[in-house]
């Protein structure tokens, strides 16, 4: 991406600066009298299914203290920056869809399959399209949490394994580069082989199971699936998981296969409460809550592309220039959703300024503290509080999209990350070219997937309740 030079840079600014000082007046005005987001149930046929943070589990079962669960937390996060812009300096081939980008992640969507059912927890992945999970008898899996035993279809009656001989059916469509078809003329089992960025591979036979919520109302008698046998390499970053449910819009993907490719909700709760969050399928929100288009063509990098328009500070518009915001159509730049990613990344210039403009409008009582672990913007908060209060030490961030003029409003826990002993930093970091919205921005809120309008809605709220 070309930057632009030093001395555009500085009109550009000058007058975005000038133009969103303006705009945004006449927002705050309106949207102060706006009543809380509602959410309505618009079919009969929808699915809630309960989700929750990965570190949750890992917490209880390990016994992890908060410091070293915040340095686990970094570390997954450096790994997912590695491998997202390794993938995203090469040019989509015709390969490209087999290396889908990664499977960390910070969700686990809960499910029952098969007869009797067998509770399964799976990683939730925007940016890859294929759905399995570890299948008995193995070759190679990795050890899997605690109070789930490993998938083994010879225990279920629903289970049918796919005919690799149906050749243009949907099950074993041989159009997908994950189907490589039959084993031989004797094994007319339908195989597949993922691979993933990190090097991690799964290897298997295709299949299809009843799945059911926790009401043990079924949700599909026959979803498709990878039975993964051999699953091999990388970091083993999800051994706390069985498996992945993948997002992106695909043959496999998981909306596509229950049916509902076009609109997915997910509420993300938040890191401290500990607390439940939902997947739903085919519910969807009102019109009131905020909404963003993405980018329909970037569709094949396998990533969810946001039209951004920068970020509000204390109701202006810091004068990042837009040029940041914006892709070449090629993968470079742009604004991306992924909630893998924790820190919110933006790219080296525009964090520079947001920074200088964060620490301006930072009340001058709060003590400034060294950087830690790529996080440099840390302030010691022991004996305030009330520093979660809107507006009182830090200053009130909004994302602001296209599409809508309502911008959203983040607040100070999501801006902020606990490092442990009073010590809190900026949970923003300097990045590639692309600006990443992470999990740590994205907490308590809904966000919902609405594809047949290219649309993404935003609506803050705990996920305490299902609505
Ligand atoms: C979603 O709704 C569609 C259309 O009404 C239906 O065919 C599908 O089975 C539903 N999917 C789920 C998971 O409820
Ligand atoms: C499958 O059945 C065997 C034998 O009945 C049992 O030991 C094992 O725990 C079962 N596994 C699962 C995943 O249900
Ligand atoms: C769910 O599917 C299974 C297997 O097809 C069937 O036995 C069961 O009755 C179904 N349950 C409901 C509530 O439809
Ligand atoms: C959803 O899936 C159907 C059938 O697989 C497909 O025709 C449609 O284009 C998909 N919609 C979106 C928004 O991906
Ligand atoms: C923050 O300040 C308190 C006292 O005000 C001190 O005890 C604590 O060690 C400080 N934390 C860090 C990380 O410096």
């Amino acid at each position: 991406m070309q930057r632009p030079a030093a001395n555009s840079f500085t009109i550009i600014s000058m007058f975005v600066s000038f133009v969103s000082l303006i705009f945004s007046t006449s927002i705050s005005f309106t949207t102060a009298f706006d009543s809380p987001y509602k959410l309505s149930k618009i079919s009969t046929n929808g699915v809630v299914l309960p989700l929750h943070l990965r570190e949750n589990s890992m917490k209880s079962r390990f016994n992890i203290d908060d410091h070293s669960l915040v340095l686990a937390r970094l570390a997954r996060d450096k790994a997912r920056l590695q491998q997202l812009t390794s993938s995203s300096s090469s040019s989509p081939s015709s390969a490209y869809s087999t290396i889908v980008k990664v499977f960390s992640g910070e969700y686990v969507v809960l499910m029952n399959v098969g007869d009797p059912p067998l509770q399964l927890d799976l990683l939730i992945d925007t940016t890859s399209s294929f759905t399995w999970w570890q299948c008995q008898p193995c070759e190679i899996c990795y050890k899997q949490p605690l109070p789930n035993p490993i998938y083994d279809p010879r225990n279920s009656s629903t289970f049918r394994q796919v005919d690799c001989r149906a050749q243009y059916s949907s099950e074993c469509d041989h159009t997908q580069p994950v189907i490589e078809g039959c084993y031989s003329r004797s094994d007319m089992r339908c195989r597949y082989r993922n691979t993933y960025e990190s090097g991690f591979i799964t290897e298997g036979t295709m299949g299809t199971e009843i799945l059911a919520d926790f009401y043990h109302q079924n949700i599909t008698n026959s979803l498709t699936f990878g039975c993964g046998t051999k699953n091999v390499g990388g970091t083993h970053e999800f051994a706390d998981a069985s498996g992945i449910l993948g997002f992106f819009p695909g043959r496999y993907s998981f909306p596509n296969l229950v049916h509902c490719n076009s609109s997915f909700s997910f509420c993300f709760p938040g890191y401290y409460d500990g607390g439940k969050g939902q997947l739903y399928l085919n519910i969807t929100t009102t019109t009131r809550v905020v909404a963003r288009l993405l980018l329909g063509y970037m569709k094949s990098f396998g990533l969810y592309y946001l039209a951004f328009n920068g970020i509000e500070m204390d109701g202006f518009t810091i004068p990042i220039p837009p040029e940041f915001w914006q892709t070449d159509g090629k993968g470079n730049g742009g604004v991306i959703i992924d909630m893998a990613t924790i820190i919110t990344k933006l790219p080296e210039k525009a964090y520079a300024i947001f920074k200088d403009y964060f620490l301006k409008s930072t009340d001058k009582s709060v003590p400034v503290l060294p950087g830690e672990e790529g996080l440099d913007t840390c302030f010691n908060l022991t004996g305030l509080s009330d520093w979660k209060m809107q507006g009182h030490y830090f200053p009130e961030v909004k994302l602001v999209f296209q599409s809508r003029p309502d911008p959203l409003d983040i607040s100070n826990e999501q801006m902020i990350m606990d490092m442990g002993n009073g010590k809190h930093c900026l949970a923003v970091a300097p990045g590639g070219p692309t600006t990443i919205l992470g999990s740590w921005i994205l907490q308590r809120t809904l966000v919902e997937f609405d594809l047949s309008n290219a649309l993404l809605k935003f609506d803050p709220r705990s996920c305490d309740l299902p609505f």
